[in-house]
């Protein structure tokens, strides 16, 4: 890789991941005169971005990569040639929940990332502006510029947090038509020029009004807090789904009644068997810790709770379901239809499909499970007890000879199957249990089902 005089920048992005590939594969496309590349350390994830499968899945996102790939799209291996070349580096490295020392089990763990600190130190004979694209802990730029600047070469790196709000399923339009984009910078000279520089990338196609800039502490802490906000009303409404079962209120009534009110708003306000994903879960508890860690233990059990709630739903789904079967699940075939965290997406990252099928497990059930697209990785996640799980991709198949099936992703295909089939292929009673509501639970209680959806009494023909 060298220069290139056709290109009016050299952007790269350290970090091939959900966010990496796909946000700068939609820079590339928006912005042909720049040139992006997408470099990692893992080689077989380069290979596939280089290929026809695509090593993750996300509706559009083959075309958008498709567009611009060897146009002045990238993928490589060559991280620190990647380096030496670039002005801007986004990084967009995974930041998981640390697992061992101070703030186990909450801080977040911050090897990746400084370890591509230290690389691009190492790598770089030009100043370069370094953008924060991984979600990070409030007051990491001033560390990071600490580590970055205390280079021995004279070269100056100017670090601006510009946090990703897209989500998966909906990656492609939600970068292509974001609700705002956020960049935040030191107030210095440099810091706004740096911030210019990153405004005038996303200008190309994103308006000018929705591109808010901030000081670089308020994007990094923004980023937190929109996760944190948004999995306190799934949390909310969940708690609220219990309650209902209880008084004959219906959780799909209530939604719609307070989302109808504009200060509240309809979204996120679905119940259903769990918040998953690899963010919510990390980013919240990665919030209270940082509270812990200025003392303010209040405001660290409030968002705590959230994590708590989502804990109890998963819990109590997998309960009601071994309640209602008659105590005992030990010997009975249960299909899991759906094991990714959300539609549209092969990720099962902290998937509450993964904590129910332990749970069932546990109980000595006979698990099969089902995904249009999350096989290989529920298959991973589960590999400590892959002889006791089944694994197909056809739902009639999971369905056959089965005492239940679960609704646990909230797939389209769900939707639309022929249940009249699959009711006449299970046991007796055959039981549904639908644990995001997308089903059409009158008609599935007349097939002969016994129905036991989220938020609302259950349909039992005993
Ligand atoms: P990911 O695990 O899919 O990707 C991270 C990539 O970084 C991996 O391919 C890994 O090999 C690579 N990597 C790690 N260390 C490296 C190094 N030293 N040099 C080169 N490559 C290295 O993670 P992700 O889901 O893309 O998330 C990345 C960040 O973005 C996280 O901080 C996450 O919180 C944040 N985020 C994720 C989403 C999402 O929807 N997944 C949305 C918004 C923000
Ligand atoms: C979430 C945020 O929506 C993104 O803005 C953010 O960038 C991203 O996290 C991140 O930082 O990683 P994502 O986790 O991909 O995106 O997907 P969501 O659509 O937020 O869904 C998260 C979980 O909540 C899923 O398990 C989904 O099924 C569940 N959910 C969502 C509900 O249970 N009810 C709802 O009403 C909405």
């Amino acid at each position: 890789m060298g220069l290139d005089s056709r290109f009016e920048k050299n952007i790269i992005c350290i970090g091939a991941g959900y966010v990496g590939g796909p946000t700068m594969a939609m820079i590339a496309m928006k912005c042909p005169q720049y040139k992006v590349t997408v470099v990692d350390i893992n080689a077989s994830r380069i290979e596939a971005w280089n290929s026809e499968n695509l090593p993750i899945y996300e509706p559009g996102l083959y075309e958008v990569v498709k567009e611009a790939r060897d146009r002045n799209l990238f993928f490589s291996t060559d991280v620190s040639g990647a380096i030496r070349d670039a002005d801007i580096i986004f990084v967009s490295v995974n930041t998981p929940t640390k697992t061992f020392g101070e703030g186990a089990g909450k801080a977040a763990d911050l090897q990746y990332w400084e370890k591509t600190a230290r690389e691009i130190i190492r790598s770089s004979e030009s100043d370069k502006i370094i953008v924060e694209k991984s979600t990070l802990p409030v007051r990491t730029a001033r560390a990071m510029e600490r580590i970055l600047n205390a280079n021995d070469k004279g070269i100056h790196f100017e670090v601006i947090s510009n946090p990703e709000f897209l989500a998966e399923g909906t990656a492609i339009a939600d970068l292509q038509n974001p609700d705002r984009v956020l960049i935040g910078s030191q107030l210095t000279e440099a810091g706004l020029k740096a911030c210019e520089e990153i405004v005038s990338i996303y200008a190309n196609w994103v308006p000018r009004e929705r591109i808010l800039t901030t000081n670089v502490w308020s994007a990094e802490l923004s980023k937190l807090v929109a996760n944190a906000f948004l999995a306190q009303r799934i949390s909310s409404i969940n708690s609220i789904s219990a309650l209902c079962e209880r008084t004959e209120a219906n959780i799909s009534e209530v939604s719609r009644a307070i989302g109808k009110d504009s200060r509240i708003g309809p979204k996120f306000l679905n119940a259903s068997v769990g918040f998953g994903g690899s963010c919510f879960k990390k980013d919240i508890l990665n919030l209270v810790y940082i509270c812990e860690s200025y003392g303010l233990y209040d405001v660290a059990r409030y968002w705590e709770s959230v994590v708590l709630m989502n804990e109890y739903q998963k819990r109590r789904f997998g309960q009601t379901m071994l309640r209602v079967m008659f105590n005992t699940i030990a010997g009975k075939r249960i299909a899991l239809f759906g094991f990714a965290f959300k539609k549209d997406t092969g990720d099962t990252r902290e998937s509450p499909a993964i904590d129910l099928a332990l749970q069932l497990i546990e109980e000595r059930a006979d698990v099969v499970i089902t995904d249009p697209q999350a096989l290989d990785n529920a298959k991973r996640d589960l590999c400590q007890h892959a002889s006791k799980i089944e694994f197909t991709e056809d739902p009639y198949v999971a369905a056959r000879g089965a005492h239940a099936l679960a609704i646990v992703t909230e797939w389209d295909l769900y939707r639309t199957l022929d249940y009249r089939r699959i009711f006449e292929e299970m046991e007796k009673p055959a039981f549904i249990f639908d644990g995001r509501n997308i089903l059409n639970h009158q008609e599935l209680y007349n097939i002969g089902f016994n129905v036991f959806p989220l938020g609302t009494t259950s349909y039992k023909h005993f």
